[in-house]
């Protein structure tokens, strides 16, 4: 088979700005080791995330300046609905300004105090939003996920087995709906079998509780469906996303995943009721609902997005450039979450590093060595963004230490990937040598993202 080559020719580009290794160790240390705090302009790769930081295609900047400004009834909200209703098949479709929008929404109306949301696994702000209501957010994953070296097709889905018996504990009544995260970001951006939407479908109806989708990489979900589950290599990416939508009741959506925008969101919906008690909420706080929280020119764009996303050269292009990293450092015996996810390659600290504890956040220490080597950033999911104290102070840790590389959706080619190999495998090779961290400063809630450590 010949090369998998990025389906689309450079327009417009953005230089990056080059940085000298001293000069990393300066800007490191002035952030705090920490790099949200690192001035973009300091970074030349950046793989924090995948989420608003996509290229937009030509057809998409036409489309911002056909954007139709009106406050209500906006020509872009007819093209913006249309879209995402011709895909969810969902009945109201509500713009948010991000996905978090939407599940504020979502869970000022559903959560409270005494009910739990279960899901395959909470995204931070998703959890976020259910506890701020008083709820109890509640991961199910099955045990397969939780096997970093572990290579299965679908280490995305819900335990749908605990899921009937949690259900059975609780009582359905303190269960307001069960959510499925698709793909599963905290569990390494693995993606859902249709198989297993289905059965969490059938479990949920008998208790009448419905099934929401967190839907942010739908399309990259849908294409490990088509490549790995029976049945599906003949259908199309839209088709088997319809079908995924068919079996849910509604869905909240990032649009700065795969709508390719860098602002958006939506809520959608079958309940009437619900979702005039939604409107209410989002003229509160987002806006009319022709626009709640965007222009009509992001509306415009994202319609124009949730058609790219679902082009079959694209996904091939997408899931193989993720797939092209995690293969050339796993070669070189790099340990890192198998098989690689949708958007993400994560590397599993625990065994990059396993002369540092938890308490000294192995994976801080991978992401500031990669900083310095290359001017490469990542982010830490385990202790640092996870951790919790015990009632000695101890600190508790979740089960995975691990070290993000989301890749952008069409901004980096592969000689950029490339790069970002070199730089791994550098660190990977003195990885004897490096030390743990130290937290200094750290905020009561979502420590991660204004936290100072030091080295040790
Ligand atoms: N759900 C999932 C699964 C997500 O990955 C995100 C965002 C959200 C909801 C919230 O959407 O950012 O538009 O408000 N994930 C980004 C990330 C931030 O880096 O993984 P948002």
């Amino acid at each position: 088979m010949k090369t998998i080559i990025e389906p689309f020719k450079i327009k417009s580009v953005e230089p990056i700005h080059f940085t000298t290794e001293d000069e990393r160790v300066g800007i490191l240390a002035v952030a705090g080791y920490n790099p949200f705090l690192i001035h973009a302009e300091d970074v030349l790769i950046d793989l924090l995330t995948d989420s608003g930081t996509a290229a937009m295609s030509a057809k998409q900047w036409a489309g911002m300046m056909e954007g139709d400004e009106s406050y209500a009834g906006a020509r872009s909200f007819f093209r913006f609905e249309k879209a995402v209703k011709d895909l969810t098949g969902f009945r109201h479709v509500i713009p948010t300004h991000q996905g978090r929008a939407a599940e504020k929404i979502l869970f000022s109306l559903m959560g409270g105090h005494g009910k739990f949301i279960p899901n395959n696994t909470h995204f931070d702000t998703t959890r976020a939003n259910v506890e701020f209501s008083g709820a109890e957010a509640v991961d199910l994953p099955t045990s397969e996920g939780l096997q970093t070296a572990l290579v299965a097709d679908f280490k995305g889905n819900i335990d749908v087995e605990k899921l009937d018996a949690f259900i059975r504990d609780k009582g359905a009544g303190s269960i307001p709906l069960c959510m499925l995260t698709v793909t599963n970001n905290s569990g390494g951006g693995q993606p859902v079998s249709m198989k297993n939407i289905r059965e969490t479908k059938e479990v949920l109806k008998k208790y009448n509780i419905p099934l929401i989708l967190d839907a942010c990489r739908f399309a990259e979900n849908a294409f490990f469906i088509k490549l790995r589950e029976d049945g599906y290599a003949q259908k199309t990416p839209k088709e088997i996303a319809q079908e995924m939508f068919s079996y849910a009741d509604g869905c909240t959506m990032s649009a700065k995943k795969d709508a390719i925008v860098n602002m958006g969101g939506f809520i959608a919906l079958n309940d009437d009721e619900l979702s005039i008690k939604a409107r209410n909420l989002l003229i509160m706080t987002e806006g009319f609902p022709t626009y709640g929280g965007l222009a009509g020119r992001d509306l415009e764009a994202i319609a124009q997005g949730l058609t790219e996303v679902l082009d079959e050269h694209y996904l091939t292009y997408r899931i193989r450039s993720v797939q092209y990293l995690g293969e050339k450092i796993s070669q070189a015996g790099v340990p890192i979450l198998q098989p690689p996810g949708g958007h993400a390659i994560y590397l599993d600290a625990k065994r990059f590093l396993p002369q540092i504890p938890a308490d000294q956040y192995p994976g801080q220490a991978i992401v500031c060595e990669l900083y310095k080597a290359g001017g490469i950033r990542s982010v830490e999911i385990g202790s640092v963004m996870f951790g919790k104290y015990g009632e000695n102070g101890k600190l508790i840790s979740p089960p995975m230490e691990l070290v993000r590389l989301a890749i952008p959706r069409r901004v980096y080619t592969q000689s950029h990937i490339d790069y970002v190999v070199e730089c791994i495998l550098e660190v990977f090779a003195r990885r004897n040598s490096i030390n743990g961290y130290r937290i200094t400063y750290e905020a009561p809630q979502l420590r991660h993202f204004t936290a100072k450590f030091e080295p040790l």
